[in-house]
């Protein structure tokens, strides 16, 4: 309670003594008001659908107008964000010189009575002092038929990237508008900065580049992103950029995303009351978005139903830390130097936010859902989380494991150093998930994370993709192109994927190196990636643009079916 109190305090303060120096804002009062996104659709049954959208004001009232002729009224409720701040890295038109809260309001209205596959016009609306502001007219639907023909995309990686306004751009240019979209993780960098979501000033904020608002430049070309989530539903898995470490009214909002210790820490150094603001928080992305919920993880991890999809979306994923081993990082190898006599200052090296091992409560979850009748009578049963199983990227190393501590100390019993160590036999994703992923028959698993585009297949025929060459590219790990790694270590590979199986060479137009070699990758910062689930076909398609040329095609480069484990058909 008391921490409770004093969080309050502080968000209090951060206000009070925080600085804004807006070069407009001599004129706020005469400024009519705008709203601060387009709605989105939410949380499909098969008879509703939520809309959602934000304001930077408090309205007198919102509401959703819809229907053929917008004949029918549905009145939202609005809720404060309670996290979301800027501070002196953020990108928007006005100066902030320390961490300071943003007040945003979100509007969400359930609209029932819907039929499936009937699209329904709507707009929304919200009313401050008797000015009426409206969104343009967008359609809705609710959840479809089980036989109704669906695409799908799929995507990952945002975080504001440089190729993301084009890449949702050319999505909606190639295949037109979408039915779903699953969003494998990594949605903005830092989840508490507001302006990555709504109005980051290089124009290419989250919500703006998925409602076709963008307004970003690349190559000479400015791209608007597609108007996608106006129409479809979004299903997101969390990444760890969705997770915010020590709260703090002082330190940049970057400092404060990095800072996150295990809960289990956390226990040892702080009071119970308010073991949230002392470790990490999903709050923001969990405010943002209405999502499907578990009984144990609530939206964190979830299970849901879409036309004959059965999606099941895990919280597998770590905190990233520095690979580097100069004494004054904190890295995923090792603490600091300077705070080895202060383990509250500790990063504790790549630690899970949520465990996934077979003994966790999200394991467990897991088993349940995967035994039950909507998973097992479902046509299509994909998984979907940010950490990947399988890739060529840099981030599969270290194992996802709990990093084992090794502490050195000296003679007076001074600490000396701090190692962490992440045995790759004990990686939870691939000791613990994946064998109960294949033994249910998933088809595909679906994940994101190192910022590149692969895939592979394992010997019961479960497909594994990796579509996250998005926006940036991280690169692939072959040939001369090395992770670093701590050396001579059997538990970090430098190359290649280190969890066994080959990546398959794309099967419709790879691209090539410099000898005409087939690559089975695409990593690159210069042409971006998107991958489309076709139901009626069974299949995923994956497409290539280059961003250096405005006038190149699109090119389909890839496409497989999704097989049954147990059908080898094809
Ligand atoms: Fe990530």
């Amino acid at each position: 309670m008391k921490f409770t109190i004093l969080f309050v305090i502080a968000l209090c303060l951060s206000i009070i003594y925080s600085v804004r120096v807006s070069p407009s804002s001599d004129n706020m009062a005469s400024a009519s008001f705008s709203l601060l996104s387009d709605p989105f659709l939410q949380l499909p049954t098969s008879h509703s659908v939520r809309v959602v959208w934000f304001t930077e004001f408090l309205d007198d009232r919102s509401y959703v107008k819809y229907g053929s002729q917008l004949e029918k009224e549905t009145d939202a409720t609005t809720t404060e964000l309670s996290r979301v701040r800027e501070d002196q890295n953020s990108l928007v038109n006005q100066e902030y010189i320390q961490p300071t809260v943003r007040d945003i309001w979100r509007h969400e209205a359930i609209i029932t009575g819907l039929t499936p596959n009937q699209r329904v016009p709507y707009q929304v609306v919200s009313v401050k002092d008797k000015e009426v502001i409206s969104s343009k007219q967008f359609t809705l639907a609710s959840n479809p038929t089980p036989d109704k023909p669906l695409k799908i995309l799929l995507t990952s990686d945002h975080q504001l990237m440089p190729m993301t306004t084009a890449n949702l751009q050319k999505v909606v240019e190639t295949v037109g508008r979408v039915d779903a979209v699953f969003f494998a993780g990594d949605l903005v960098n830092i989840p508490d900065r507001a302006s990555e979501w709504f109005d980051d000033s290089r124009g290419g904020a989250f919500f703006p580049g998925l409602q076709g608002r963008a307004n970003y430049q690349l190559n000479g070309t400015t791209y608007k992103g597609g108007e996608i989530i106006q129409y479809a539903p979004l299903f997101t898995a969390l990444g760890n950029h969705e997770v915010m470490g020590r709260f703090s009214t002082t330190s940049s909002l970057k400092d404060q995303f990095s800072d996150s210790i295990p809960r289990s820490v956390a226990k040892q150094l702080y009071p119970q009351e308010d073991l949230k603001n002392n470790s990490f928080n999903t709050d923001t992305y969990e405010e943002i978005f209405t999502l499907p919920e578990s009984q144990p993880g609530g939206e964190k991890y979830y299970a849901v139903t879409f036309g004959d999809i059965r999606l099941v979306v895990l919280y597998v994923t770590n905190m990233w830390r520095s690979p580097s081993n100069e004494p004054n990082v904190k890295g995923r190898y090792q603490e600091s130097i300077r705070y080895l006599d202060s383990p509250e200052n500790w990063g504790y090296g790549q630690h899970i936010f949520e465990p996934i091992s077979r003994d966790s409560l999200q394991y467990r979850w897991l088993k349940a859902e995967l035994a039950n009748d909507a998973f097992k009578e479902a046509k299509y049963k994909i998984v979907m989380f940010h950490h990947p199983p399988h890739t060529l990227g840099g981030n599969i190393v270290p194992p996802y494991t709990d990093p084992q501590a090794v502490i050195q100390h000296d003679q007076n019993g001074r600490i000396q150093s701090v190692k962490y160590e992440y045995p790759i036999e004990q990686d939870y994703i691939i000791r613990d998930l994946i064998p109960l992923l294949e033994t249910a028959g998933v088809q595909l698993v679906y994940y994101g994370h190192s910022h590149l585009w692969n895939r592979f297949t394992s010997e019961s025929r479960m497909q594994f993709l990796e579509s996250s060459n998005v926006g940036n590219s991280y690169g692939a790990h072959l040939g001369d192109k090395k992770r670093p790694v701590p050396p001579n270590n059997l538990n970090y590979a430098e190359v290649g994927n280190p969890n066994g199986l080959e990546p398959i060479i794309p099967n419709i137009a790879p691209l090539q190196d410099e000898k005409g070699n087939d690559l089975s990758y695409i990593a690159s910062n210069d042409i971006t990636v998107f991958s489309i689930l076709d139901t009626e076909k069974g299949t995923v398609s994956s497409y290539r643009f280059d961003t250096r040329q405005t006038a190149s095609e699109v090119i389909k480069f890839d496409e497989f079916k999704i097989i049954a484990p147990d059908s080898h058909s094809g």
